[in-house]
């Protein structure tokens, strides 16, 4: 087991990462939020499988928990089914000390936190990611929100949890196609920040891919390191966490252009980091390898690197500059100086990001 301890000015709390490790959830909560109460909320596809197990370690515990399920999915990442999860927790009178625990991936996370931020104005907040994703990216950090008919995650709040709980072997039950979309991130983390986990995770691919549990646990604990990293250098976004969001600006592009029904986030990130990288190369920012690694390291993990048929350069463009990072017209993106190093950058022409979007169709 790797203990990763995420440390804030007003607030610390540790990330337990290991195989198995639902089975200790009970006693991990209770000392982290001591109460006899609490709040599960469980993604209903693994109900039976890694909720149960959540469910009865806190029950072994001493607590007497009300379980409630939500689905996954960004449409039911609302409003509505965080006002669905109030009602079983108001009825059964939770206190404010009793804890919200959140078993699924990014979409239980993010829900079941907002939960916990807003619920009698805010409860400790446990996750159990279930997800590569959730894991390495979306569980550390406090971000927590519901997505709105407008655009995505534009309700939330910053409610930092006071445990994570990473249970390595519930990836083993996750739908591959998911599991190489939380890999995009893992190699996004090795552009960013460092070079040798990139390497890492090139050399490891096979382990990787095949659930070895050694390689997942130092694959998680690599990059929690990272994510929480950045988090304690730029807890509110104010600005290296930005960094994180090499690729994205193309991706979020990519999904809103194809009605978020045909690319998965990851695999929208995967195409964005191939067009940022190339950007960076084109405008003389970086040396041609970086990209060049990168597209050849994120087809080996089964992503994507082109796509003939991606909306219209114009389409993309247009939703690009319709988003609220843009200023004076210019798009703001986080293009790659070298392996390991970013900046945020502003002036970028924008015929010289057409034509990186015109790269991924070829
Ligand atoms: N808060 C943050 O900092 C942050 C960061 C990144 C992403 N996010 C959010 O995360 C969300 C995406 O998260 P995600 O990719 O985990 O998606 P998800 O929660 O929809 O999970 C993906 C799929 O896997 C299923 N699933 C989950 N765990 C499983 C398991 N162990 N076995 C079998 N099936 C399982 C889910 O039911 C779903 O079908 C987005 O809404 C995004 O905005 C948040």
């Amino acid at each position: 087991m790797a203990t990763v301890d995420l440390v804030l000015p007003h607030h610390r709390y540790p990330i337990q990462i290991g195989p198995g490790l639902l089975a200790d959830l009970g006693k991990m909560v209770r000392e982290a939020a001591p109460h006899n109460r609490a709040t599960l909320i469980i993604d209903d596809k693994i109900t039976e499988t890694h909720g149960a197990a959540a469910r009865s370690s806190l029950e072994s515990a001493g607590f007497d928990p009300v379980a409630a399920t939500m689905h996954a999915g960004e449409d039911h990442k609302t409003l509505a089914t965080v006002e669905k999860l109030y009602h079983p927790m108001l009825d059964a009178r939770l206190e404010r000390k009793s804890p919200v625990v959140a078993v699924g991936g990014g979409i239980v996370g993010d829900t079941g936190g907002f939960v916990a931020a807003s619920y009698l104005r805010g409860v400790p907040f446990v996750q159990c990611p279930t997800t590569l994703l959730a894991m390495v990216d979306a569980s550390v950090g406090g971000k927590v929100g519901v997505n709105m008919p407008q655009g995505k995650n534009l309700i939330g709040a910053f409610h930092q949890p006071v445990l994570v709980v990473i249970d390595t072997d519930t990836l083993k039950t996750l739908p591959k196609r998911d599991f190489i979309c939380g890999l995009a991130e893992c190699i996004k983390h090795g552009v960013i920040r460092d070079p040798d986990l990139f390497d890492w995770i090139d050399q490891n691919a096979d382990a990787i891919l095949g659930l070895d549990s050694s390689a997942l646990v130092e694959l998680v604990e690599r990059n929690v390191r990272i994510k929480a990293a950045v988090v304690m250098e730029d807890e509110k976004e104010a600005g290296v966490r930005a960094h994180l969001n090499f690729g994205h600006t193309f991706a979020h592009a990519i999904e809103a252009g194809t009605e978020y029904g045909k690319y998965l986030h990851g695999e929208a990130v995967s195409l964005g980091m191939v067009a940022a990288a190339r950007l960076a190369t084109d405008t003389g920012r970086c040396d041609a390898a970086v990209a060049d690694k990168l597209t050849v390291l994120l087809s080996k993990v089964g992503l994507p690197t082109t796509a003939k048929d991606l909306p219209a350069t114009s389409k993309l463009m247009d939703i690009m500059l319709s988003d609220k990072k843009v200023a004076d017209g210019k798009v703001r993106l986080v293009l790659p100086d070298k392996l390991g190093a970013v900046s945020i950058v502003s002036d970028t022409p924008n015929d010289r990001v057409a034509s990186a979007w015109d790269s991924l169709r070829s």
